[in-house]
């Protein structure tokens, strides 16, 4: 057993450690990263943020080429799926950027041990690698190991018929029924890449809504579309059963409020109900680290345990499940424990769900201004009145600016449209610095973009929007 000493070891490379790891370094802090994955990036690399995107493109473009271009005068006959091919494409982008992390990490000296870490006292970790143990020291541990998808209570995964977002990522097959259980971001992303593929999809949500963390307004616009796109939704119910049959699945769902329970036959059903904080067997309980009843790791404002010099971050503890705030975090981390000032804006991270369109949210949602009794103009400007909109045939969806009605301050922005997610960073910034709906409404957009929409919803605030 070979024995190392470092300034900081983080456990997990994902988003999080990752990034971590790469600032410690930067910052002069000998520096070690430990996965139990072979490649670097954690969930959001190799089973998440990625591989879900470059599906989500690839079957954006095959619906693209097979239904929707006759109108820009493009007749185009014969389009095939290729799946397999598909697939390769898209772990090939994954390799790409699993071996450019891999990369960083030599360009910043920094040690990356593979195999399963476990804390074992205040300032050492063990990790069991392929030759055997390694046992480090380190002044500070940072544990970024990030999180798992939640299973329904007597349903098993086995990732070929009932699958995670892992297995939906690999299907070899395009279902003819699957049924997504919760109407969240990977329920709503992953149905829309099977569905533009050829599957019948079946949401089946627990709630009267989805996606419950997003704007009211949004989710009802982003329901609306996807039900015109061909996906069905069942609100208010749960699935009480999945039983294997030879013809395929048989789902039993009911009201979520109770009565009659009824079938749904399928023959892929994925479960996408959350994901929880993946701590077990870390051994942190036995160093005394407190973790909450849902086994987050408990921290304060500058990411520290209970226990002196171990830190945690991302998934594994509060906030959203997100791999910019993990990222956020891994950065101010790393500053603290070079005695800088790290610090993260939570009221400030945009959330985007990558549909088509897309959905992105940031700030406060107008529910929640609403039970806060905080007064609020509104101002709403519909993509059906954007010109490059109109140029694009994208004319679904809004955004909706929050402003604080006495100081006019954005509190929030809600869009569902064409390339939401790239519109929500000038938000973003404009938020970063405390900046009012006027300043947003008074900033010189270029014309034709898809970003005067922003500009036009901040003119809404003061009911003065130019082109609606
Ligand atoms: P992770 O990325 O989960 O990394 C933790 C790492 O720790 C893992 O590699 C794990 O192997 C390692 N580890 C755990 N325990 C140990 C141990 N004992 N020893 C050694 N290593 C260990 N977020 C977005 O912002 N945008 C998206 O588009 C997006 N899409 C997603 C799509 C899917 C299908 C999924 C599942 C998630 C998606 N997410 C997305 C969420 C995002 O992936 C996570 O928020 C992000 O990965 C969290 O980063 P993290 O570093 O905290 O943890
Ligand atoms: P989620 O929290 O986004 O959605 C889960 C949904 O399942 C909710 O609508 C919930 O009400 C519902 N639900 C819970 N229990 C249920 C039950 N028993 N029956 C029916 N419905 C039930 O979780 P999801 O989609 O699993 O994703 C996990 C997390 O991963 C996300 O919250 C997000 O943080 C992250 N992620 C982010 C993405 C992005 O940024 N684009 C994409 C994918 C995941």
């Amino acid at each position: 057993m070979s024995e190392q000493e470092f300034d900081v070891v983080v456990i997990g490379a994902g988003p999080g450690g990752y990034v971590c790891a790469i600032r410690c370094a930067q910052l002069g802090l000998k520096t070690a990263c430990i996965d139990k994955r072979a490649e670097l990036g954690g969930t959001c690399l190799n089973i998440g943020c990625i591989p879900s995107k470059a599906l989500l493109q690839s079957s954006e473009l095959y619906e693209q080429a097979a239904a929707h271009l006759g109108p820009h005068g493009i007749g185009v006959k014969g389009v095939e799926l290729d799946l397999a091919t598909m697939m390769k494409r898209k772990d090939r982008v994954v390799e790409t950027l699993t071996k450019g992390i891999a990369g960083l990490f030599r360009k910043n000296k920094i040690t990356a041990f593979h195999g399963k870490a476990h804390v074992t006292g205040k300032q050492t970790v063990e990790v069991e690698t392929e030759n055997g143990a390694e046992v480090l020291k380190a002044k500070n541990i940072v544990i970024a190991t990030g999180s798992d998808s939640v299973n329904l209570p007597g349903i098993e995964i086995d990732e070929q018929r009932i699958v995670s977002s892992t297995g939906a990522l690999s299907l070899h097959a395009v279902p003819k029924h699957l049924v997504v259980v919760g109407a969240g971001f990977i329920g709503l992303e992953m149905g829309s890449v099977w569905r533009r593929l050829g599957s019948d999809v079946t949401v089946v949500e627990f709630l009267e809504r989805i996606t419950p963390t997003m704007d009211g307004d949004l989710a009802k616009e982003l329901q609306k579309l996807l039900k015109e796109q061909g996906m069905t939704f069942r609100l208010g119910t749960k699935v009480s059963a999945v039983e294997q049959a030879a013809s395929g699945l048989k789902v039993s769902v009911e009201p979520a409020k109770g009565g009659d329970a009824e079938t749904i036959d399928c023959d892929v059903v994925l479960v996408a109900i959350g994901r929880r904080a993946h701590t077990a067997g870390l051994g942190l309980e036995d160093v005394g680290v407190v973790l909450d009843g849902r086994g987050m790791v408990e921290i304060d404002h500058r990411f520290g345990t209970n226990i002196d010099g171990i830190y945690a971050i991302g998934d594994c503890v509060r906030g959203p499940m997100l791999a910019h705030k993990a990222e956020d975090e891994g950065v101010a981390v790393a500053e603290i424990i070079a005695g800088q000032a790290g610090h993260v804006n939570y009221g400030v991270i945009p959330g985007v769900i990558y549909t088509a369109p897309e959905a992105a949210g940031i700030g406060k949602i107008e529910d929640e201004l609403k039970t806060d009794g905080i007064a609020y103009n509104s101002g709403v400007f519909p993509f059906m009145a954007n010109s490059r909109a109109r140029t694009y045939d994208q004319t679904e969806g809004f955004v909706k600016v929050l402003a604080d009605a006495r100081t006019d301050r954005v509190l929030g922005v809600h869009i569902i449209g064409a390339n939401a997610g790239e519109l929500i960073a000038e938000v973003a910034v404009a938020m970063e610095f405390g900046a009012s709906a006027e300043d947003i409404a008074r900033t010189c957009h270029a014309h034709p973009t898809f970003s005067e929409a922003v500009k036009e919803a901040a003119l809404a605030v003061g009911k003065r929007a130019i082109h609606f």
